[in-house]
C-alpha cells in the first residue's frame, strides 16, 4: 500500500488490543497515519511515549473528519454509547471493531443507525492477553492470527477490502464468517473457556479463603487459569452481550462434565478412556486436523526440497505403512465388534485424519503409537453424529469410503478436505450412492464438501463402474453393508482389493466371481488383528531410485505385494530391472515380501494399458525411470492420473521439461523419450509439486542421475503419504536439504 493509498486510521479506545493494532500498523507494511482516541489522557500519552500512534486526544470530535478507517478498540458493552457520538460526525468514513462478540454489535449499530451502514463492516482479532492498557502494546499479537469479519448482505465491497488490507497489513489472516456463526463459534471457543477459568479460580478461592492451596498449585492448574487473570469488565460484558449462545456452550459442557462424573462414580473405565483419549488426540490433532492451522502455518512456511546431484542407492529399508489399508483398518475397525489391534499403521497426516474423524464420531481409539493402534469397535450401527464438520485433510480415500459409510447412518455428516482435494470429482461416488438410496449433496460439479443426510434406506444395486476404481468400488461395499438386499460392483480392470480381503478378514462374506465382487447387508464385522504391510506405493520411488542408479543394490523390507498393487513391480521388470522377491508371506490376507533391487540399465517400453490400475499411484515415480531408461516409453489408458491430488500427467510433463527430458503429452498419457543411465542425461532446475506428495519424492529421486541440482517447491504434503522421506532418502545415500520458504 502506498502513502496516498493508505488511509488516516482512528482506533477509538487505546488498550491492549487498539494499542497493539496501531503498533502493528506502524510497525508493518502499512503507510498511514494512526491516530487514536480515548476517555484516559494518560493511555493517549503512553501511547505517543511508546511511538505506536501519530497523534491522539479524548475527544472522537476532534479526529473524525480528518480520519478514513475508524476502529472501535472499546468493551463490547460501551460500542453502543461510542456509534452514538460517531453518527452525527461522519462522512463517509469505513468502520471496523474488535469486539468478541458480534450480533449485539450489530443491534447496536441497527438502534443508532437504523441498520448496519453499508461501511460498517464488524471484525474480530482472535488473538489477546490477559494483559491491559496500551503499555502491554505488542505489534505481533496479530501476525499468524485468524481476523473474522462478518459483513453484511449490503456490506459495501470497497469498505470491506479497506479493512481486510488494514489487518493484513498486520500479518494477520482475515477470514468472512457469518455473524450469527461467529458467536457460536466463539461461545464455545473462547467465551466458555474464560467463563470456566473465572468459575474454576473463585471457586477454589472461596473454599480457602486464605489462598493457602494456591501455592501448591503446579504447572496444570497455572495454564487452565492463566485467562481468569482477564479484564472482569471486559469479560462480564462478553457473557451479557453473547447470552444465547454462551448458555447453549455451557449446557454442552455440563453435559459432558456429567458424563464424566457419572463413568468416574460406577467404575465405567471404557467410557473414561474413551472420554479421555478422545480429547487428548483431539488436542494434539486439532491444530492440523480441525483449524488447519498447521496446514496454514506450513502454507506459510512451505517446505522446499534441494537435492544435490548423484549419489548412491544402497542399504536395507522399511518404507511407512501401507496408506490405503491403514485407511481401512480404522474404518472397518471402528465398525467391528471387538478390540481391534493394528501394527504397521501409517502415521502420515491423510490416515490420521481418518483416525482424528472416527473419534469425533465417538470410536475409543488408542494410539498410534510406533504404529500401534487400539481400536474400541462400536460395531456397525454405534457410531455418533459428530459436532461438526469431518475434515479429511488431502485424502481422496477417506472421502469417498467415507461417502460410502456414512450413507447408511442415522444422522447427517459433511466432509470436507483441503483445497487440492476440493478440486476432486466426487460424482463419481454420489451418483451411484443416490442410486441405492442416500441422499448427498455435493458443491458444484460434484466436488467436496459433500453433505451426507442420514436415515436413509439404502438398497442393493448392480452397478458398472465407468472407471477402474477401488475407492468408488470400496465405497458401494461399505454402503451395501448397510444396504437391503446385495451389492454387486462389475469393475473395468482389476483394481485394488484391500477392502474385499479386510472384510473377510473380519468375518463378513464377500464374494468375487471374475470382474465381479458382491456383498449382502446386514451382516457383522468381528475384530481381528491387522498387520499393515510396508506401502509399494512408497517403496517405488525407492525401487526407481536403485533401478536407475549404476551401483544400486537396495532392500525394501515387508512390502505388500497384493496382485492388484504390484504394477510397478511388472513395468519395472519388463523395462529390464533386476528385482526379487525374497522371503514372501502373508500377513492377515495380504501378500508381503522383501524386494531388493540391484541396478542393471533400462530400455523404453509400451506400458500394456491392463497394468494402469496396478500401478496407478506409482506412475510419478516410473515416469523418472523412463526419462532413464534407453528409447522411449508410451503410455496410454491413464486420463485417471489427471485427477489425483494434481493432474499428474501435465505436472509430470511440466517438471520433465524443466530438466530437459523430451516428452510428449497425450489425453490420457505420455511418450518420454529416455537415454539411458550409464551418464547423467538431464539437468536440473525448479520443479513445482503443486502440493502433490508423489510429484515431490518423484523428482526427489530423479536428481540422482541430474546434472545439476534439483529445487522442488510445495513439498509439505509428502508427509500425508510419508512421514520421513527425507531421512530414508538420506540414509540410502541422497543429497536431499530441506528448506522453510
Ligand atoms: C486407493 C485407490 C486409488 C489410488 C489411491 C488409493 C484406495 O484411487 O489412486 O491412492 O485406497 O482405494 P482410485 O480408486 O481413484 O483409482
Amino acid at each position: 500500500m502506498t502513502d496516498a493509498q493508505a488511509p488516516r486510521v482512528l482506533i477509538v479506545g487505546l488498550g491492549m488490543i487498539g494499542g497493539s493494532l496501531a503498533a502493528a500498523l506502524k510497525a508493518g507494511s502499512f503507510a498511514g497515519r494512526v491516530v487514536a482516541c480515548d476517555r484516559d489522557p494518560e493511555e493517549i500519552a503512553r501511547g505517543l511515549a511508546l511511538g505506536v500512534i501519530d497523534a491522539g486526544g479524548t475527544e472522537v470530535a476532534d479526529w473524525v473528519a480528518d480520519s478514513q478507517l475508524i476502529v472501535l478498540a472499546v468493551p463490547v458493552l460501551a460500542m453502543e454509547s461510542v456509534l452514538a457520538r460517531l453518527a452525527p460526525l461522519l462522512d463517509a468514513q469505513v468502520i471496523t471493531d474488535v469486539g468478541s462478540t458480534k450480533l449485539a454489535i450489530r443491534a447496536a449499530a441497527e438502534r443508532v443507525f437504523g441498520s448496519l451502514p453499508p461501511r460498517f463492516i464488524p471484525g474480530h482479532p482472535i488473538a489477546g492477553s490477559e494483559k491491559s492498557g496500551v503499555a502491554a502494546a505488542n505489534p505481533d499479537l496479530y501476525r499468524h492470527h485468524k481476523v473474522i469479519l462478518t459483513p453484511g448482505l449490503d456490506s459495501d465491497p470497497a469498505a470491506l477490502a479497506q479493512v481486510r488490507a488494514m489487518w493484513q497489513a498486520c500479518g494477520a489472516e482475515v477470514v468472512d464468517m457469518a455473524i450469527e456463526r461467529h458467536d457460536q463459534v466463539l461461545a464455545r471457543t473462547s467465551h466458555l473457556p474464560h467463563l470456566l477459568a473465572f468459575s474454576l479460580v473463585d471457586t477454589l478461592a472461596r473454599q480457602d479463603e486464605r489462598l493457602e492451596i494456591f501455592r501448591y498449585a503446579a504447572g496444570g492448574f497455572r495454564d487452565f487459569t492463566r485467562i481468569a487473570g482477564s479484564d472482569p469488565v471486559m469479560w462480564r460484558d462478553i457473557f451479557t452481550a453473547n447470552k444465547d449462545a454462551m448458555i447453549a456452550a455451557l449446557d454442552d459442557f455440563e453435559a459432558g462434565v456429567a458424563r464424566l462424573r457419572r463413568a468416574i462414580v460406577t467404575g465405567d473405565d471404557d467410557a473414561m478412556l474413551a472420554t479421555l483419549d478422545r480429547a487428548s488426540h483431539a488436542r494434539h490433532y486439532f491444530d492440523t486436523l480441525l483449524n488447519k492451522t498447521r496446514y496454514q502455518a506450513m502454507e506459510q512456511r512451505n517446505i522446499r526440497y534441494r537435492v544435490s546431484p548423484g549419489g548412491g542407492v544402497r542399504g536395507t529399508i522399511r518404507v511407512p505403512g501401507d496408506k490405503s489399508i491403514s485407511h481401512r483398518s480404522i474404518m472397518l475397525g471402528a465398525l467391528a465388534d471387538g478390540v481391534t489391534e493394528v501394527s504397521g499403521f501409517l502415521e502420515g497426516e491423510d490416515s490420521l485424519a481418518t483416525l482424528q474423524a472416527f473419534r469425533e464420531m465417538g470410536v475409543a481409539i488408542e494410539g498410534p503409537h510406533q504404529g500401534r493402534v487400539t481400536i474400541h469397535g462400536v460395531g456397525l450401527h454405534g457410531l455418533k453424529a459428530p459436532a461438526g464438520p469431518l475434515y479429511v485433510g488431502n485424502a481422496g480415500t477417506a472421502m469417498r469410503l467415507f461417502a460410502g459409510l456414512l450413507a447408511g447412518q442415522a444422522f447427517d455428516t459433511e466432509l470436507t478436505g483441503d483445497e487440492s482435494l476440493t478440486k476432486r470429482p466426487m460424482g463419481r461416488v454420489a451418483d451411484p450412492l443416490r442410486e441405492m438410496g442416500a441422499v448427498i449433496e455435493t458443491a458444484e460439479g460434484g466436488r467436496p464438501p459433500l453433505t451426507i443426510r442420514g436415515g436413509q434406506r439404502l438398497k442393493g444395486i448392480d452397478y458398472a463402474m465407468p472407471m477402474a476404481s477401488a475407492q468408488v468400488k470400496s465405497c458401494l461395499l461399505l454402503a451395501g453393508l448397510y444396504a437391503e438386499g446385495t451389492t454387486r460392483v462389475r469393475e473395468p480392470a482389476p483394481a485394488r482389493d484391500h477392502t474385499e480381503r479386510m472384510l473377510s478378514g473380519f468375518g463378513y462374506p464377500v464374494h468375487r466371481d471374475g470382474d465381479l465382487a458382491w456383498l449382502e447387508g446386514g451382516g457383522r464385522l468381528t475384530a481381528a488383528p491387522i498387520d499393515v504391510p510396508a506401502d509399494i506405493s512408497s517403496a517405488a520411488f525407492f525401487l526407481v531410485a536403485a533401478a536407475i542408479t549404476p551401483g544400486a543394490d537396495l532392500t525394501l523390507e515387508h512390502v505388500g505385494i497384493n496382485p492388484t498393487r504390484i504394477g510397478v513391480i511388472n513395468i519395472l521388470q519388463a523395462m529390464g530391472a533386476d528385482i526379487r522377491l525374497d522371503n514372501p508371506h502373508e500377513v492377515g490376507g495380504e501378500p508381503v515380501a522383501d524386494l531388493r533391487v540391484r541396478y542393471t540399465p533400462l530400455k523404453g517400453i509400451t506400458i500394456p494399458e491392463d497394468q494402469v490400475p496396478l500401478a496407478i499411484d506409482e506412475f510419478p515415480a516410473l515416469f523418472i525411470a523412463a526419462a532413464n531408461a534407453e528409447g522411449v516409453t508410451r503410455l496410454r489408458g491413464a486420463a485417471e492420473l489427471r485427477v489425483k491430488e494434481s493432474d499428474r500427467l501435465a505436472a509430470m510433463a511440466d517438471g520433465l521439461s524443466v530438466l530437459g527430458v523430451e516428452n510428449t503429452l497425450h489425453e490420457d498419457g505420455i511418450d518420454i523419450v529416455g537415454h539411458g543411465s550409464e551418464t547423467p542425461n538431464y539437468g536440473g532446475g525448479r520443479i513445482d509439486s503443486l502440493g502433490d506428495h508423489r510429484i515431490a519424492m518423484a523428482f526427489a529421486i530423479a536428481a540422482l542421475r541430474a546434472r545439476e541440482p534439483i529445487v522442488i517447491d510445495d513439498c509439505k504434503n509428502v508427509a500425508t503419504s510419508f512421514p520421513g522421506f527425507v531421512d530414508l532418502a538420506r540414509r540410502v545415500g541422497l543429497t536431499l536439504d530441506e528448506e522453510a520458504s
